[in-house]
């Protein structure tokens, strides 16, 4: 039975892989989630997976050394998922140095305890390990309104804190592909939406938000592009990957789904309508009139949108959901999960919420 370490396993996209692996292996597959629980990691994600005999959680920071060596130590791991990061760009904005120190001293303590684990006397490694770092388009910039697309091979030009620090964490794991032959590959994926994404993230701030009759604040003059891919497709192309990617190489994932911000609170405002029923009183104060222009984010990408077609023409990945059933589902997911939302936004939710947004 092959064992899989998945690091931020708590998080948004680390919760939906292990179900999504679950859904597809059932017994056939360990997992070992490791998670520190930082404010973005919540155990309720998996408590539907909790009692699995073939899952387990440890809590552990990824920058503790010791603590990983000893979950590699007693464990023979065949797959490494490394999801664990600080992820939200305006957080990076405020606080940089803890971006540096998990995304990037936690990503060289990931990558050296399992060259330790897996690496024979001789410089090659035991059979059949893999090491698969997930990261981000933001690494290679913003681009301009012109068609142009993010390829594997569009130079890194990192401009946040937080894709500065990821675009390091891609070049350490590069750095062992080539220095050591160490048997990893890099996905670089777009924006992700679906369940339990927490609400500091644009698509499910602006649900929750718009559900409470709060204001819907955007960014600049609203037009930033991003690309949208639900999350599990992302999931499957995480899988599809570390199965049948060439070691060594970096994919791009993305879902040919690009739109404007104020393109996405439309579409949301739309289908909230839609799918609420007539008597419902939230419908009330569902309107255009919550959005509210707010002072542009510093040093905002203009545009991101990346071309999948490397991993469809080598591994027939494709994005299989289309937007307008991507959100529908996610809308769903979160009317379902009201109590989720109650309890992730409580307590230094809302101390963030008002430092953030004061006053707008
Ligand atoms: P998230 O913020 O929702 O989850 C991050 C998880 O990592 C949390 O469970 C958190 O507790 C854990 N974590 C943070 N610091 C840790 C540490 N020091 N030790 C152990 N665990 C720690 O993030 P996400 O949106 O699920 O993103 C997951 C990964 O995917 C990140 O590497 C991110 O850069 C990348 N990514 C995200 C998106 C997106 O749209 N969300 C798109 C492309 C790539
Ligand atoms: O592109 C992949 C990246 O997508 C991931 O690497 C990051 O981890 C993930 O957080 C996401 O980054 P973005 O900065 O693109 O996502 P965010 O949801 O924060 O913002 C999306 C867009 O919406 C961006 O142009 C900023 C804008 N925005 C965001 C918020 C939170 C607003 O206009 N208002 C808001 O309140």
């Amino acid at each position: 039975m092959r064992t899989y370490l998945v690091t931020g396993g708590a998080g948004f996209i680390g919760s939906n892989y292990i179900h999504y692996m679950f859904r597809k292996y059932g017994d056939d597959i360990r997992i070992i989630n490791v998670d520190s629980l930082t404010y973005a990691g919540n155990l309720e994600n998996l408590k539907e997976i909790a009692g699995r005999s073939n899952y387990t959680f440890i809590r552990a920071d990824i920058t503790d050394k010791e603590a990983i060596k000893k979950i590699f130590s007693e464990n023979e791991i065949d797959r490494v998922v490394h999801f664990a990061a600080e992820s939200h760009v305006d957080r990076s904005i405020k606080n940089p140095e803890v971006f540096v120190k998990t995304n990037v001293l936690g990503t060289a303590v990931m990558l050296n305890c399992a060259r330790e684990a897996w690496e024979l006397p001789d410089g090659s490694y035991k059979e059949d390990k893999k090491f698969l770092h997930v990261s981000t388009d933001e690494v290679y910039g913003s681009l301009a309104d012109d068609g142009s697309y993010f390829y594997e091979t569009t130079p890194y030009a990192p401009h946040s804190p937080y894709s500065a620090s990821k675009a390091s964490s891609d070049l350490l794991v590069k750095a062992y592909i080539d220095t050591y032959h160490f048997p990893a590959n890099i996905t670089n994926c777009s924006n992700n939406y679906g369940p339990y994404q927490f609400p500091e993230k644009l698509i499910p701030l602006i649900i929750n938000n718009a559900l409470l009759g709060k204001k819907l604040p955007v960014y600049g003059d609203g037009k930033n592009v991003r690309d949208w891919l639900y999350v599990d497709d992302h999931a499957k192309g995480i899988d599809m990957v570390q199965e049948m990617g060439r070691l060594g190489e970096t994919y791009n994932i993305g879902g040919h789904n690009e739109k404007q911000n104020i393109e996405i609170i439309s579409i949301i405002l739309d289908t909230l309508l839609e799918m609420l029923p007539e008597d419902d009183a939230r419908r009330a104060h569902i309107s255009r009139d919550l959005i509210t222009y707010v002072e542009d984010r510093k040093g905002h990408d203009r545009r991101y949108a990346i071309a999948p077609d490397k991993i469809k023409a080598e591994i027939g990945w494709e994005p299989e959901t289309m937007f307008k059933d991507g959100i529908k589902k996610t809308i769903a997911w979160y009317f379902e999960h009201e109590d989720w939302m109650k309890n992730v936004t409580s307590g230094d939710y809302q101390n963030y919420y008002e430092e953030m947004y004061h006053g707008k």
